[in-house]
């Protein structure tokens, strides 16, 4: 929960610096330990690209926050 808060966050300060970027779950644990000689008291749990987009992301949509949030009880 720490990471995803941390990696959120870290999205949003990219996007206000200008930046984009991009929340990877599926990569090889133990070759990026390896390639980053990532100490042992590190676990890899997700990867944030940080960059210049290349071209526009795709068309994207979201749920209306009426669908996604629940107000006092259910
Ligand atoms: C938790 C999480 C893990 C993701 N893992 C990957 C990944 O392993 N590889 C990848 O190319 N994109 C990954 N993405 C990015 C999504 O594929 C997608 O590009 C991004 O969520 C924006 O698209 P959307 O607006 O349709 O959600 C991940 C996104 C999230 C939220």
């Amino acid at each position: 929960m720490n990471a995803s808060l941390a990696a959120m966050q870290l999205m949003l300060a990219t996007k206000e610096a200008g930046l984009d970027s991009c929340p990877m779950g599926g990569f090889d644990s133990e070759k990026l330990i390896e390639a980053f000689r990532i100490p042992e008291r590190y676990i890899p749990v997700m990867l944030v690209s940080v960059g210049k987009a290349a071209k526009p992301a795709y068309p994207s949509s979201r749920f209306e926050v009426e669908a996604a949030a629940v107000w006092n009880s259910f």
